[in-house]
């Protein structure tokens, strides 16, 4: 079992989200104007002890949480030398929005980055603040007090993003918008606080500075002049990506192709994700939510996909024990070099008549977390969710949240004796938006803050 050095060291959203005790987030997407003014802010910041970290854990009496992560321009505003900027890793460099990486991850026609929110061109994001807190009133009062500060360090906000309304299910789960629980599976990591004993998954692919569950080695790190590799050390990479869903629409094709079909819409569309609403995994000849949620299966019981279809959100996001490898053993290794750890939340009000569209903006300010963007994040979109070719599959991408396929979308739910089909239909899920980060340890921000 790994030991952390010092969880004070690591930032606190990569080990919890804040779900339980923080009911408000906010994400200011900043530029750096002046980074003379930027560094004494961000040294007040750790020397204050503003920036959360793994230490210190919430209570009910805990009123906020900041993070703070910077993307490849803000390392270059705050005048990195060329070495240390050319020691983080080359997706991070390049950025979500360079033309090989928006190719690679399905960013292209409704979900281009020359017609997103921010994130691109004059919207280029520098820094992501994150502000967690309590209540409304104590995030009314701490926003008023941040953004003033934000002027004074030179900074300007280019977007603020607003977690949305909350909404959760009989079991404790948050629903996401197409109203499916969510924030069920996340890999037990290895050394984390809430693991108990050895977890499935090693240290270093969240957390950089500890082997990794690849080749048992350290990732690269970046490194900052004398310091070196410590500077990267604790630290971690995190992405973003505003995801606006189509729940309307969504729930119209559900409805009306289910009716086509003479199966219930709550069955077509749990097919899609490969859980039930309530986050029960979808079983073999099972017709209903069973309302119970495990999350401890593998799909050896489920290996041709009858139950949790083999192109199921779920099922491409992470395969589990069955179709990479020979054996289960074999196959659950490789699926488990590329896991990632979400920590985001939803934005905009819950559609009132999920098949009456109200012209709202609504969905998913993804966020996962990962040591190296190009073998997880990217690895998990493009090789397992937008591609057309996975588990004997050929014509199909993520029914949910694929952009593989821009239009006339199918997907295959296995059956006995016959397989089903679903065609024609569009994204329901759009790209808005998104940047790399890297998340420092609190020590490399305190470095920052005095370079
Ligand atoms: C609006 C966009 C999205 C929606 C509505 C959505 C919805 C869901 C739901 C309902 C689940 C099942 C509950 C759970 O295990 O937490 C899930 C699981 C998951 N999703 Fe997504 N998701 C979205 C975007 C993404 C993206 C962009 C990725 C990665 C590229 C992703 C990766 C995953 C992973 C890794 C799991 C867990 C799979 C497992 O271990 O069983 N999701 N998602």
């Amino acid at each position: 079992m790994t030991t952390i050095d010092k969880l004070e060291d690591v930032q606190g959203i990569v080990f919890s989200g804040y779900n339980k005790y923080m009911a408000n987030c906010s994400y200011y997407l900043l530029q750096i104007d002046d980074a003379g003014k930027t560094k004494p802010w961000l040294k007040n910041l750790v020397e204050q002890n503003q920036i959360s970290h793994g230490a210190d854990k919430p209570t009910d009496e805990t009123e906020n949480r900041i993070n703070l992560a910077l993307s490849y321009s803000g390392f270059e505003k705050l005048q990195l030398d060329k070495d240390s900027l050319y020691s983080f890793e080359l997706s991070f460099q390049e950025g979500m929005d360079s033309e090989h990486r928006s190719a690679l991850l399905g960013d292209r026609g409704i979900n281009d980055p020359s017609a997103w929110d921010w994130g691109s061109g004059a919207k280029r994001v520098d820094l992501l603040f994150i502000l967690f807190s309590k209540n409304d009133a104590i995030h009314n009062a701490s926003q008023k007090y941040h953004e003033k500060a934000f002027k004074g360090a030179g900074l300007s906000v280019v977007q603020r993003l607003d977690a949305g309304e909350k909404k959760q299910d009989a079991n404790g789960f948050t629903l996401e918008h197409f109203g499916f629980a969510d924030g069920i599976s996340d890999p037990q990591v290895d050394g984390f606080p809430s693991t108990s004993g050895a977890g499935e998954i090693a240290t270093g692919e969240f957390l950089l500075g500890y082997p990794n569950q690849y080749d048992g080695k350290l990732t690269k790190m970046p490194q900052l002049g004398a310091v070196g590799e410590a500077f990267g050390k604790n630290g971690t990479y995190l992405v973003l990506r505003q995801l606006k869903q189509d729940v309307g629409a969504f729930w119209q094709f559900m409805e009306e192709e289910a009716a086509r079909q003479g199966i219930t819409t709550d069955y077509l569309a749990s097919k899609f994700v490969g859980r039930w609403k309530s986050g029960a995994v979808v079983e073999p000849n099972q017709d209903t939510d069973p309302g119970k949620v495990d999350n401890s299966f593998n799909f050896t019981k489920d290996p041709h996909g009858t139950g949790c279809p083999l192109g199921s959100h779920i099922r491409r996001a992470n395969p589990r024990a069955v179709g990479l490898g020979a054996t289960a053993e074999e196959a659950l290794k490789v699926a488990n070099r590329h896991r990632i750890l979400r920590r985001g939340r939803s934005y905009g009000n819950f559609l009132e008549n999920p098949v009456k569209d109200d012209g709202k903006e609504r969905g998913l300010l993804f966020i996962c977390l990962n040591a190296n963007i190009e073998r997880q994040f990217e690895f998990v979109q493009h090789t397992w969710i937008n591609s057309v070719k996975f588990a004997g599959l050929y014509d199909e991408d993520d029914p949910l949240i694929g952009s593989g396929v821009a239009e006339n979308r199918n997907f295959t739910i296995q059956d006995e004796p016959l397989r089903r089909r679903v065609c024609g239909f569009q994204q329901f899920v759009t790209t808005r938006g998104g940047s790399y980060f890297f998340l420092p340890s609190l020590s490399a921000l305190g470095l920052l803050g005095n370079s």
